[in-house]
């Protein structure tokens, strides 16, 4: 039974390979070009920069943003495609790096994408600069070839990303969150990009048009979606290339605590606010606070959540014709939800 048991995770292992790969398929040109351009976009004449971004690049991540950028553009346009497409996938890609260097910054994180994290490495001094360098790198991008529609829906995403984290930061202080501030701050610090990645889509090959208010919707309901996602996996014990189990140690507020605090007795309710107050750090006790949500409902109540939003921005796509490009981000919406990392 052993056997079949790892018979069956190398099933799953393969069969979520064929996933990705099969939403890549109609974009699979436009991926391999845009990295290596990604590549080009990070050099810098100072050494110790140099091996920094090398180190970053060859760790790549999901690249979902970029693939959300190509399925958007090719879907409004019938496989159209422009150099500004191009653009707007390496700007992405690289203030969404930058954010995740600072963002381990911030959370004190040793560990992304299944390997050190900068600030484990370099310090955080260096990762405080090398996220500005990169930011910088990627508004430049867009200002030298003159994409300046482009540059202003970057700028309002990263504006509306450090609101987002600064948001987060306030309201773990005082615990008072309610659902309403949970989704501003993952509406904020995630969807905002991930809504950049589908309105600039639509914006590189149909300027002006109302498919990029449409897209721009569609890319924020899948970044509700994917937030979620990520909150959830905070719960589990999977191995996903970076910490999990911290949310509470770090007194993070997401969905299922949240909804949990607002649906047990009060009793329940005092024990988890005085654990999350005066024993965040103890292991035992956080184990115990993972375990109520999971028992009083939480987890499952994110889950219905996450696939309400899945639902609504799948069916704000629904009216454009049918094509590979629809197809694959159609998966790409389902992927947010079924990925295991
Ligand atoms: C992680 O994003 C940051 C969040 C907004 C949760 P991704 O999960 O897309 O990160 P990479 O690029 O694949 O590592
Ligand atoms: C996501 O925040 C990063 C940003 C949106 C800037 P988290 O802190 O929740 O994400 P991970 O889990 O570290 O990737
Ligand atoms: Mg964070
Ligand atoms: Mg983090």
């Amino acid at each position: 039974s052993t056997f079949a048991f790892i018979c069956l995770i190398l099933r799953l292992k393969h069969t979520h390979l064929k996933v990705i790969e099969r939403i890549k398929q109609p974009i699979s040109f436009e991926m391999e070009l845009f990295e290596k351009k990604f590549r080009l976009s990070m050099s810098s004449k100072v050494a110790l920069l140099n091996r920094i971004t090398h180190y970053i690049v060859n760790r790549k991540g999901k690249q979902m943003r970029p693939m959300f950028v190509f399925l958007s553009a090719k879907m409004v346009s019938n496989g159209e495609m422009s150099e500004r497409t191009y653009r707007g996938a390496s700007v992405i890609e690289l203030i969404h790096t930058a954010t995740l260097v600072h963002d381990d910054v911030v959370d004190d994180s040793n560990q992304r994408r299944s390997f050190f994290s900068i600030n484990a490495l370099w310090k955080n001094k260096i990762a405080v600069l090398v996220g500005d360098f990169l930011l910088s790198k990627g508004l430049l991008f867009c200002i030298d070839s003159n994409d300046f529609d482009l540059l202003k829906i970057i700028s309002v995403a990263v504006r509306e990303m450090s609101e987002g984290e600064l948001l987060q930061i306030e309201k773990a202080r005082s615990l008072d969150i309610t659902e309403e501030v949970y989704y501003n701050i993952i509406r904020q610090k995630t969807a905002t990009l991930i809504a950049a990645c589908c309105s600039l889509g639509a914006a590189s090959v149909k300027p002006n048009s109302n498919d990029i208010e449409t897209m721009r919707k569609f890319g924020e309901l899948i970044g509700m979606a994917f937030q979620i996602k990520d909150d959830l996996f905070d719960y589990g014990t999977r191995k996903i290339g970076k910490p999990t189990g911290i949310d509470i140690k770090d007194q993070k507020m997401t969905l299922p605590l949240i909804y949990t605090l607002n649906n047990c007795s009060k009793n329940k309710r005092d024990w988890l606010v005085n654990s999350i107050k005066r024993h965040n750090k103890d292991p035992k006790r956080v184990r115990e606070v993972i375990a109520f949500v999971k028992d009083s409902g939480g987890l499952d109540y994110a889950v219905l959540k996450m696939k309400d939003f899945q639902n609504q921005a799948l069916k704000l796509i629904q009216h454009y014709p049918n094509s590979s490009y629809k197809e694959a981000l159609e998966m790409m919406v389902n992927y947010v939800i079924d990925r295991n990392k």
